[in-house]
């Protein structure tokens, strides 16, 4: 790659001027080298690759096996595939701030490709793959219901059941692609949604229509990290292998870590450059303790609730506590994990690095966005080490499978 080629690359992950203040020159010049009309010095290449790009070169020689990544938010489900030695060919994710996290933290090589609305993706062109990874969304209407709805004279199969909906568009991409293994991720409430209809058509078309072996799990992020979420992870298999969640490594709940080890340590040890701390000691900054008027506004809606036997109300935790489930709404008014400052003073919301710490994102994952759209793709995200859990479960299964048998059903 010579410097223009990073400069834009760099201009494809950061605006101009994130990349003019990284490399200590003015807008002006970094469009100047864009568009060509000036040459960059020859150290611009070496500050690019340290300051902007030092993700590595992207990866190149066999891979292990290769997946894609649908409904990628941030990357959560694909980072363990890829320590296991996975090569990601293909990301599916339409949100451009989501896009700017992703490719922040993710480098890839040319033989992989980026969609936006996979809508609009025709199955055929996307890379054969032997993983697919989806957590896709659960959309507010149910399958059940477009099932009822396009049931009349039509024939009886998955496109009629799901059509619509986002999981019909895994379903195609399946039935074209036939990976052979997928790992799908959802609330739990999917299990109960439309008294169960939703779920069963959602599992009656993987394993009957698709004719693959399928294992569900609610897994609770608790066992990895200090925080209640439950999560339905559906995992399945074109073959029949010999797995068992049994077999899943889940550290126990009552030795499961405690929020202390996702706070700020307040001492100075943390990184400087973090935009949420101040000062030597690095104290979280007081743009992250709750104003007066909402710190009385939540406690009086609290009080309320509680009045009419309602058990709504904030969720007030210190170190030694378990935070509840991280919304993708905490930006409004983190209601749902303040942390305690002492009785008077005013609680605070975790810092999106803490966010981050408690999806189980190690501190290196990069955060190139506000704290608002941070908040909302953590809240949106896996906790990483219980995907890393399933997918070590999965990885050592896939050399037992053949290669892809083409595509028998197809959606017409
Ligand atoms: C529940 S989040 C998945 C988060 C992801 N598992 C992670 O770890 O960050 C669902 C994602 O699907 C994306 N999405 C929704 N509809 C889409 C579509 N039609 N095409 C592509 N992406 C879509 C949303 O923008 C959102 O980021």
């Amino acid at each position: 790659m010579d410097t223009y080629d990073l400069i834009d690359l760099a201009l494809q992950r950061f605006t101009a001027k994130e990349v003019a203040m990284a490399l200590g020159v003015d807008v002006r010049t970094v469009r100047r080298w864009h568009t060509r009309e000036t040459e960059p010095k020859p150290y611009i290449a070496d500050a690019i690759r340290q300051r902007l790009l030092p993700l590595g070169d992207p990866p190149t020689g066999p891979a292990t096996f290769r997946f894609i990544d649908l409904f990628a938010g941030i990357g959560g489900i694909r980072i363990p595939f890829e320590k296991l030695g996975g090569r990601c060919v293909f990301t599916s994710e339409w949100d451009p701030y989501a896009c700017k996290t992703y490719a922040a933290n993710f480098h890839d090589g040319p033989d992989h490709m980026f969609a936006g609305d996979i809508t609009k993706v025709y199955e055929e062109d996307v890379p054969d793959h032997d993983v697919l990874l989806a957590g896709f969304p659960c959309q507010p209407f149910s399958i059940a219901g477009v099932s009822k709805k396009n049931a009349l004279g039509r024939p009886h199969g998955f496109a009629d059941k799901t059509q619509g909906t986002l999981f019909f568009d895994v379903a195609r991409i399946i039935a074209a692609k036939r990976p052979k293994a997928f790992l799908l991720e959802n609330v739990k409430n999917l299990v109960g949604h439309d008294k169960g209809r939703t779920f069963s058509t959602i599992i009656d078309v993987l394993q009957n229509e698709l004719g693959y072996k399928v294992h569900t799990k609610v897994i609770n992020g608790k066992h990895f990290v200090p925080q209640h979420r439950e999560r339905i992870i559906i995992v399945g298999f074109r073959e029949e292998v010999p797995f068992d969640w049994d077999d899943l490594d889940l550290p126990p709940v009552e030795d499961g870590p405690k929020l202390r080890t996702i706070l700020h340590s307040e001492d100075g040890s943390e990184p400087a450059e973090w935009q949420c701390l101040e000062g030597p000691k690095g104290r979280v900054s007081s743009k992250y303790t709750l104003s007066d008027k909402l710190w009385a506004y939540l406690q009086n809606y609290a009080m309320k609730h509680r009045e009419k036997g309602n058990g709504f109300g904030f969720g007030l935790v210190t170190g030694n506590d378990v935070a509840r489930t991280l919304s993708a709404r905490y930006y409004k008014d983190g209601s749902e994990i303040l942390v305690s400052r002492g009785p008077r003073r005013n609680p605070r919301r975790l810092t999106p690095r803490e966010c981050a710490r408690l999806m189980g994102y190690d501190d290196t994952f990069r955060i190139p966005v506000s704290d608002t759209r941070a908040y909302k793709q953590f809240g949106n995200s896996v906790v990483v080490p219980v995907i890393a859990a399933v997918a070590d479960l999965m990885y050592p299964l896939l050399d037992r499978i053949g290669e892809p048998v083409p595509a028998e059903k197809k959606v017409a």
